[in-house]
């Protein structure tokens, strides 16, 4: 970031941001996340100097490589990175998610993966009965380990004895930062003056402002979850002001449906960490509304929406922007631009409350670039 001084009397940012805008919906999206982004620079007096990557499958399929060994290093000189979307129908799964997606967030250490999971103003949900004021959390997912990076292998493939392993990996270092982040993000979320609204009065008179619930799996997975229960509770002495709780994960996903309103924060593995998000999202309207940042507190950052490329609906300008956008408020929001922030998630309010009909693609009752109009237009 620079600040530069105009005419002696105004400063002003400018904050470096990377972007990637990757494979099949991806481009769409982050040319309208970045319309909303630029005017809301306009408004809150900062700039933004962009630089566009062609990191995705299409290169990977005219050049074979699917990241260059420098990327990390270049990326890691920016403010900033905003990603659109991995995946190509014509690549194999698994070689772009890996090459580009997971290798960029364990080389550029992301340790945390952040998913808010609120239900915006007018936006359709599947839960009976639910309203913004019920769905309303963020999932703090662990982001470098677990399965994701544990050993494994296999063995004697293709005949009837093979093998096949992949661990779980934790140590006590990845588990512990990723719980002090959780607990930290639980409490810039609420205060003393304002309290999560889901704490008993005899909570509030103990001081607590907020809830940061475990998701584990303590009564299976005996080694590992043990680790992060132990370390919870350790960690829990440092943060009297937050009121702790633990979830199974299974009984995580059921309560995620059946009482969105019990959770402030919920902070997990990596793996359960994907798939509870991906059930999170489906309830605060699907993918096209649900955002989330790759975030490394001491280096760079990576903002993206949490679904994938949707390849079928490429270049129709169908795609919902929303995740894209709402990410891109993240962004900001992680370089300490808070009101354009705020600003950004009060205009998609208005824009999802009174003008879109539906968060589904080609369903919008506008297109792609309209959207990106009308939160923007709300900016202004
Ligand atoms: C996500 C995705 C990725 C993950 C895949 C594409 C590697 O599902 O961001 O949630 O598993 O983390
Ligand atoms: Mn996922």
């Amino acid at each position: 970031m620079n600040t530069s001084e105009d005419n002696g009397l105004t400063m002003s940012k400018t904050y470096k941001v990377a972007i990637l805008p990757g494979d099949g919906t991806g481009p769409e999206v982050v040319v309208e996340g970045m319309k909303v982004i630029r005017a809301a620079a306009g408004k809150f007096g900062f700039s933004l100097e962009t630089e566009d990557y062609d990191f995705g499958g299409d290169r990977y399929l005219a050049t074979g490589e699917v990241l260059p060994d420098n990327a990390a290093d270049e990326l890691s000189a920016f403010d900033a990175i905003y990603l659109g979307a991995i995946g190509h129908p014509d690549v194999k799964p698994g070689i772009l998610e890996k090459g580009i997606l997971l290798r960029l967030r364990f080389e550029l250490d992301q340790y945390i993966n952040l998913r808010p999971v609120k239900l915006f103003p007018g936006v359709e949900t599947p839960l009976a009965n639910k309203t913004p004021e019920d769905i309303d959390y963020v999932v703090v997912r662990e982001n470098t380990g677990g399965i994701y990076t544990g050993t494994g292998g296999i063995s004697m493939k293709g005949t009837e004895s093979e093998v096949a392993v992949q661990s779980m990996v934790y140590n006590r270092f990845q588990v512990e930062r990723c719980l002090r982040y959780a607990f930290e993000c639980c409490r810039r979320r609420h205060s003393a003056e304002k309290p999560w609204s889901g704490l008993s009065e005899s909570d509030k008179q103990e001081g607590k402002i907020g809830q940061l619930t475990l998701c584990g799996k303590t009564n299976v997975l005996t080694y590992v979850y043990d680790l992060w229960e132990r370390a919870f509770y350790e960690i829990a002495a440092d943060y009297p002001d937050i009121k702790t709780d633990y979830c199974h994960v299974d009984a995580t996903c059921m309560w995620m449906v059946k009482n969105p309103e019990w959770y402030d924060v919920i902070v997990t593995g990596n793996m359960f960490g994907d798939i509870i998000t991906d059930l999170g999202a489906i309830t605060q309207g699907g993918m096209g509304i649900a955002a989330g940042g790759n975030i490394n507190p001491d280096g760079v950052s990576m903002f993206e929406p949490i679904g994938g490329s949707a390849p079928k609906y490429t270049g129709m300008g169908v795609i919902n922007p929303m995740a894209a956008i709402c990410s891109g408020a993240m962004l900001l929001r992680e370089l300490g631009e808070a009101e354009a922030a705020d600003a950004i998630e009060a205009a998609v309010a208005v824009v999802t409350g009174t003008k879109m009909q539906s968060m589904a693609a080609g369903r919008m009752g506008y297109s792609t670039s309209e959207v990106g109009d009308l939160v923007a237009g709300e900016l202004a």
